[in-house]
């Protein structure tokens, strides 16, 4: 063999094999050995209707107060029971209650592990779970097993085993569990879902999420009532990869009808170095501050690729510890036309005011393919009280809304289990990958093989 062809073949195995190891020491054995279920799947899953939805509520801080606050305008609802175990925000949840006339729920704040009191009791068909991260699914599946549908904000989990357990026991207990993903809900997001069914852009290609929010100022955050800063600055010490995927990468996945007609296959990973933080402290704590010198491993500015089964691509992005300007690029290319969000601009082939240049003016877009939920639900929270529908430009409201018609008219939801596990999985999965250097893991079937059959979300109403 002439040294140069050898030389270019010895570097093709070694790649292949370095890649193969990758993926087997990684994602594979999870991926080829499903694990053990006790149920059926659940996908599609209708559970018995429920003429009024009565809810308990677990985490009543920065997103669990605005929560309570609108389920308690929602018609078909009744918020039965509160609970939180730092006691000033029970008692704050406690006082939104009364203030809006209804009955008092029952309240649980008696340390950690309360909150299997609440999922107990016979009053409640649904719970909500606004907790840090890690509380997320002890709480879910405690709430699934005492028979309650599970409703989890964002991510659903942060380690492979905990996204297989969410699967697991939904199937084995036939209950919803849903992550609240709100992001899929917002006016662009259910516009572009529709313009995607629609086939406007073609045949799809690339989208591209991103969760980009300054959120340095958490660094502050030390003590039990300041929020979100007590215990998502801790995440960032010890893990390294994107550590908040779901507001980005839920509405994409939607477009691209993952988990119903494709699935995430693999993904690679890289995270820039991490200096955001300590740049911060520095400029802005104290010198005694418990925050100030601390080293994170987190990569300030994580990038993933996913790539589909089908072959398409999903850039992921994650910074919450730069100034930065908000953004979840929201962007969806395909053979037609493209959309970009932040700002949001669109080019549609034959379409477009211009050849080969942005439509920056989205009323036309707006009043042709707004999608019929925003559209009768923006009515509806038109009537309610002054300032009770708010929350990130409508679409809390609006998603809550939606879950609440599910349970009532026994639909299956629009997010199932399978999409809380998947698009939860990029976390502990592009930690993996940066861990090896970037190297592409195999992401898990959550679904067993049903996304093939399954059919698209479709534009409900
Ligand atoms: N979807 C969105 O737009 C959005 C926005 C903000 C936060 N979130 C998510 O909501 C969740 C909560 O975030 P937050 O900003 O409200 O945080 P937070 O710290 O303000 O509130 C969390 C609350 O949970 C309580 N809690 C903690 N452990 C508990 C336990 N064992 N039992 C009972 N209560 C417990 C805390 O006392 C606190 O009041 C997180 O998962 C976060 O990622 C989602």
């Amino acid at each position: 063999m002439p040294q140069s062809t050898r030389r270019d073949f010895l570097k093709t195995v070694t790649t292949a094999s370095a890649a193969a190891l990758a993926l087997s020491a990684t994602g594979c054995a999870t991926d080829s050995v499903p694990p053990r279920t006790k149920g059926k799947s659940v996908v599609g899953l209708r559970a018995p209707k429920l003429d009024t939805v009565r809810f308990g509520i677990i985490g009543l801080g920065e997103r669990g107060g605005p929560t309570l606050r609108q389920m308690l305008v929602l018609e078909g609802v009744r918020v039965t029971a509160l609970c939180d175990n730092y006691r000033p925000a029970l008692y704050a949840g406690l006082a939104v209650v009364e203030k809006a006339g209804a009955p008092r729920p029952a309240d649980f704040g008696n340390g950690d592990e309360d909150f299997r009191r609440l999922v107990a009791r016979d009053d409640v068909d649904a719970v909500m779970i606004c907790t840090p991260w890690r509380w997320h699914v002890p709480m879910a599946v405690a709430a699934m097993r005492a028979g309650k549908h599970a409703f989890i904000e964002v991510p659903a989990a942060v380690t492979l085993e905990d996204c297989w357990q969410l699967v697991e026991v939904a199937e084995e207990t036939q209950r919803h569990c849903m992550m609240m993903e709100n992001c899929c809900y917002g006016r662009d997001e259910l516009m572009l879902l529709r313009m995607c069914r629609e086939g406007l852009f073609g045949e799809l290609l690339h989208g591209e999420g991103a969760y980009l929010h300054d959120l340095r100022a958490q660094m502050k955050g030390i003590s039990a009532g300041q929020g979100e800063g007590l215990w998502r600055i801790p995440e960032h010490l010890g893990r390294d990869g994107n550590l908040y995927p779901t507001h980005g990468l839920g509405p994409v996945a939607q477009y691209l009808s993952i988990n119903r007609g494709d699935r995430f296959d693999r993904l690679v990973s890289f995270s820039s170095p991490a200096a955001g933080l300590v740049d911060y402290a520095a400029k802005n704590l104290p010198a005694d501050h418990p925050r100030r010198g601390m080293k994170f491993a987190c990569g300030d500015l994580n990038t993933s690729i996913v790539k589909t089964a089908r072959g398409r691509t999903i850039l992921v992005q994650h910074d919450t510890s730069n100034a930065t300007p908000y953004s979840r690029l929201n962007t969806i290319r395909g053979t037609r036309g493209n959309f970009v969000g932040y700002p949001s601009r669109i080019y549609l082939e034959g379409r477009s005011a211009k050849p080969d240049q942005w439509d920056t003016d989205l009323a036309s877009y707006y009043a042709e393919f707004d999608h019929p939920l925003w559209k009768k639900v923006a009515d509806a929270a038109a009537k309610l009280p002054p300032g009770s529908a708010g929350g990130h430009g409508g679409m809390d409201f609006v998603m809550r809304w939606r879950i609440v018609q599910c349970l009532r008219e026994g639909l299956p939801l629009d997010q199932d289990v399978y999409d809380a596990a998947a698009w939860s999985a990029v976390g502990p999965l592009s930690e993996q990958s940066v861990a090896q250097g970037g190297a592409p893991i195999v992401v898990p079937d959550f679904t067993r093989g049903a996304w093939e059959t399954t059919a698209p979300l479709g534009v409900v109403s």
